[in-house]
C-alpha cells in the first residue's frame, strides 16, 4: 500500500526505478533490534542489497556486514562498519580480494577449503599478519527451498565436509599465520518454515562437540542468514516475524557460556522494503491470454525467471477496481522467461498505468543486468 505522497512521486519519475520505504527498513530494524539477545551479533549480507542509503541506517542500527566478494567488503569499508564487524565468506576468495581483506584487518574469513586456508596463511604471512579464520562447514541439512538457492547439502559446493575435519585440524597445526576463531554454516535462502534451522542447530551442536573433544573450544559460532520472507503480504507481513526465530536458536543451540552466536540475515532486513515501479507500455490480446507488457522486465528483476518466484504485482493506477481481467505481466526483453506473473489479476490495465511488483528490496536491484543494452536503473528513497 502506497502514500498519496509516494503515488505524487511515482507519477513524476521516469519508469523503471526501484522504490525504497526508508520506514519498513527502519521498523524492520526496530524489530531485530527488540528480538535479538544482547549476546547475538547480526550481519547484514550485503549480497542482497548494497545500496549506500540503505547501508548507513543498517549500520547506524549497529549491525555489522556479511559480504562475499572483495567489493562488498570494500563497500562495507567505505560505508564505514566497523573492520571487526566484518565477515568475508564464499567458495572463491581470489588473492586480490583477500589481500584488500586483510589490509582492512577484517574480523573473519569464512573458508571454505582446506587450499583457501592455505593460501590465506601464505597471504597473511607475506604481510606479517594473522587472518582469522572460521570454518565454513557444510552440514548436510535440507532448507526445503528452491535448490538454486540452498547451500548447505553435501551436493552443493559450499563448506567443509565433516569427513575433511581431521585434515583440516592437520593442516592447521602447520599455518601459523592463521588464528582459529570460530564456525560458519550457511543453510540456504528463503526458509519460511522454522525447522530447517532447528536441523541446523542440532547438527551444529554435534559439531561443536566434536570440535571441543579436539580441543577448540570457539569463540564465535555463525549460524548464517536465510529468513525468508512473505512474498504474498507485503503489507500486512511487512516485517518478520524475528522473535519466533531467534528462538529457536535460544532453545535449540547448546553453546558454552563463552561461545558467541552470529547470524547473516539478508532478505528479512530489506526485502520488504523494496518494489519496483514500472509503466504498461502495451496491452495485447493474445489466443489465449491478454499480455501487459511493462518497460520493465528480467534485466531490472530476474527472480521470477530465475527461480519462479512469485512477486505480488499491483496495478497503483487504477483508482477503482470495477472488474478484475487475467494478464500475463511480462517484460520487454527478447526471451520467453521474461514473464513476472502469469494470469495475474488486475483491475483493467491500460497503456501508462503504473505497476508496483512488491517485495524486491533483497535480490533486486542487485541482481540487474544491461543485458539488451538496456539503461541503468534509477532508484528513489522515501
Ligand atoms: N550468508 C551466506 C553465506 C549466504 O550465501 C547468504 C545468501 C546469506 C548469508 C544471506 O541469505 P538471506 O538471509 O538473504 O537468505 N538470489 C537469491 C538468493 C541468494 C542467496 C545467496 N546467499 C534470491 O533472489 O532468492
Amino acid at each position: 500500500m502506497f502514500t498519496q505522497k509516494q503515488l505524487n512521486t511515482f507519477k513524476a519519475t521516469e519508469t523503471p526505478f526501484y522504490f525504497y520505504d526508508i520506514d519498513v527498513l527502519n521498523k524492520t530494524l526496530e524489530a531485530i533490534k527488540k528480538a535479538a539477545p544482547k549476546e547475538y551479533h547480526i550481519h547484514y549480507a550485503l549480497k542482497a542489497n548494497p545500496h549506500p542509503t540503505l547501508l548507513q541506517l543498517i549500520k547506524q542500527a549497529g549491525l555489522g556486514a556479511d559480504c562475499v566478494s572483495g567489493n562488498e567488503v570494500k563497500r562495507a569499508v567505505e560505508s564505514a562498519f566497523a573492520s571487526d564487524k566484518i565477515v568475508f565468506a564464499g567458495v572463491g576468495k581470489s588473492d586480490k580480494e583477500i589481500n584488500y581483506a586483510l589490509n582492512h584487518s577484517i574480523f573473519c574469513f569464512n573458508v571454505e577449503s582446506i587450499q583457501e586456508l592455505q593460501i590465506i596463511n601464505q597471504l597473511a604471512s607475506n604481510k606479517n599478519t594473522k587472518a582469522r579464520i572460521a570454518l565454513r562447514i557444510n552440514p548436510n541439512v535440507d532448507a526445503y527451498t528452491h535448490k538454486y538457492i540452498t547451500t548447505g547439502l553435501e551436493e552443493n559446493k559450499f563448506g567443509i565436509n565433516p569427513y575433511e575435519f581431521d585434515a583440516v585440524l592437520d593442516e592447521l597445526k602447520k599455518l601459523n599465520n592463521l588464528e582459529f576463531i570460530g564456525l560458519h554454516f550457511h543453510i540456504g535462502s528463503q526458509i519460511n518454515d522454522l525447522t530447517p534451522f532447528k536441523n541446523l542447530c542440532t547438527r551444529v551442536n554435534e559439531i561443536n562437540k566434536w570440535f571441543i573433544n579436539k580441543g577448540f573450544l570457539l569463540q564465535h559460532i555463525n549460524v548464517g542468514g536465510g529468513l525468508g520472507i512473505n512474498y504474498k503480504e507485503p503489507d500486512t507481513q511487512s516485517v518478520v516475524d524475528f522473535e519466533n526465530y531467534f528462538n529457536v536458536f535460544k532453545q535449540f543451540l547448546a553453546l558454552k557460556p563463552q561461545q558467541q552466536v552470529h547470524f547473516e540475515l539478508g532478505r528479512a532486513i530489506t526485502g520488504q522494503c523494496g518494489s519496483l515501479i514500472s509503466r504498461v507500455l502495451y496491452i495485447k490480446h493474445g489466443i489465449t491470454t491478454n499480455f501487459a507488457i511493462l518497460d520493465a522486465g528480467m534485466t531490472e528483476l530476474i527472480r521470477p525467471a530465475l527461480y519462479q518466484a512469485y512477486h505480488k504485482i499491483e496495478n497503483i493506477s487504477a483508482s477503482e477496481v470495477k472488474s478484475l481481467v487475467k494478464y500475463d505481466v511480462v517484460g520487454p526483453i527478447c526471451e520467453s522467461s521474461d514473464c513476472f506473473g502469469k494470469a495475474v489479476e488486475l483491475p483493467e490495465t491500460n497503456r501508462g498505468d503504473l505497476i508496483a511488483i512488491r517485495s524486491a528490496g533483497a535480490y533486486g536491484e542487485v541482481m540487474s543486468s544491461l543485458y539488451n543494452l538496456r539503461d541503468k536503473l534509477n532508484s528513489v528513497f522515501i
